[in-house]
C-alpha cells in the first residue's frame, strides 16, 4: 500500500511515527520518469528487515543550469506510482517546487572542490543543487539508509562526504548500475537518442569496458584503450574520460580506481563509469 505525501510536515509526521514505533526508514530519491535502475535501487532498499521504503519524486529546479533539460524532463506521475506500488514502497514524497523552496530560500550546501570537478566543470552549481535537495530530503524524512546508484558515481561520493562532514546520520548506499543488454547505462535522457543516435551511445560503455580490461597494464593503457574505442564513433563528443581513485581523488598507481566518462551524443548528455583494478 503506498501512501503519497506532498508537503514536508505531513511526510515528516509519518516517518517520526514510524520510528517511535520502532520501525527503520529508507529513501531512494529520485527525481521521477523511474526505469530498471531505480527498481534496483527499491529492491536493495526492500532487503532491509524492520525497514519501511519511501521514495522521492521531485525534479529539482535547483540542479538544472541555464539552457539544460529542466522543462524536458520526463514526468510521467501516475507511471511512477504505479511502479513504486509494483516494487513495494510504502511512502511516495511528491512536493511541489513551492514545497521546498519558500520565497527567499537561499542557504545551500556547498560541495567543496570536488564540486568543481568532471560533472561540476561541466554544469556549475549542479552539485550545489543537489547536495541541498538532498539534505533536505534527509532532514523532513529522516531516513535510516539512504540508496544512491553508482550511475551517478561523482553524485554518490559528494553524498558521502556530506553525510560524513556535516554529522548526518543516513547511511548513504551505493548500488552498482543497472544496464541494457548492449552495456548502455539505463538512464531517464535515454528516452531523448533517436535510434541512431541509441546505436552510437553503446560506445560509452564499449570504452569503459575496453579501459576495464587492460586494467594491469596500467593507467595509460586504460586510457588508450578507452580512447581507442572512442575514436571508432567520432559523432560522439567526449567532454572528459578520466580516471580517478575510488573516492575521485587522484588514481592509484595499484588497487581499485574509477574510469569515468562524460560525452554528447547529439543534444544529449550521459555519463557512465566502471571500476578498474591497476597494476
Ligand atoms: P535520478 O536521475 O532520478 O536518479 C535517482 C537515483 O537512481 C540516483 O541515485 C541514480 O544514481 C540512480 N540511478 C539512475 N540510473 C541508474 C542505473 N542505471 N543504475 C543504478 N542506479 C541508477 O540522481 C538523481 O535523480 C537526483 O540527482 C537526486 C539524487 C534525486 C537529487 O535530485
Amino acid at each position: 500500500q503506498l501512501n503519497t505525501f506532498q508537503t514536508p510536515d505531513d511526510v515528516s509526521r509519518v516517518t517520526s511515527a514510524l520510528h517511535t514505533a520502532g520501525r527503520k526508514v529508507a529513501l531512494v530519491p529520485t527525481m521521477g520518469a523511474l526505469h530498471a535502475g531505480h527498481r534496483e535501487l527499491l529492491r536493495r532498499a526492500k532487503r532491509l528487515p524492520n525497514t519501511v521504503v519511501g521514495a522521492s519524486i521531485f525534479v529539482n529546479p535547483l540542479q538544472f543550469g541555464e539552457g539544460e533539460d529542466f522543462e524536458a524532463y520526463p514526468r510521467p506521475l501516475d507511471r511512477d506510482l504505479e511502479a513504486l506500488t509494483e516494487a513495494g514502497a510504502e511512502l511516495a514524497f511528491v512536493p511541489k517546487a513551492e514545497d521546498l523552496y519558500a520565497e527567499g530560500h537561499a542557504v545551500t550546501v556547498h560541495p567543496g572542490p570536488l564540486g568543481d570537478e568532471l560533472e561540476g566543470a561541466a554544469r556549475p552549481g549542479h552539485f550545489a543543487g543537489v547536495l541541498t535537495v538532498v539534505a533536505k530530503l534527509f532532514n523532513i524524512l529522516t531516513p535510516d539508509y539512504a540508496f544512491f546508484g553508482e550511475k551517478d558515481y561523482q553524485q554518490l561520493v559528494l553524498i558521502k562526504r556530506m553525510t560524513r562532514d556535516l554529522n548526518i546520520p543516513t547511511r548513504v548506499i551505493g548500488v552498482p548500475t543497472v544496464r541494457e543488454s548492449d552495456g548502455l547505462a539505463l538512464s531517464s535522457r535515454n528516452v531523448y537518442l533517436t535510434e541512431e543516435q541509441r546505436a552510437d551511445a553503446v560506445v560509452l560503455s564499449a570504452a569503459l569496458a575496453a579501459g576495464a580490461h587492460v586494467g594491469q597494464e596500467g593507467a595509460d593503457a586504460v586510457l588508450a584503450a578507452a580512447r581507442q574505442t572512442l575514436a571508432a564513433r567520432p559523432e560522439v563528443a567526449v567532454d572528459y574520460l578520466e580516471l580517478r581513485g575510488t573516492d575521485l581523488g587522484p588514481a592509484p598507481v595499484d588497487g581499485e580506481a574509477r574510469l569515468l566518462i562524460a560525452a554528447r551524443v547529439g543534444r544529449t548528455r550521459l555519463i557512465d563509469n566502471v571500476s578498474v583494478l591497476l597494476g
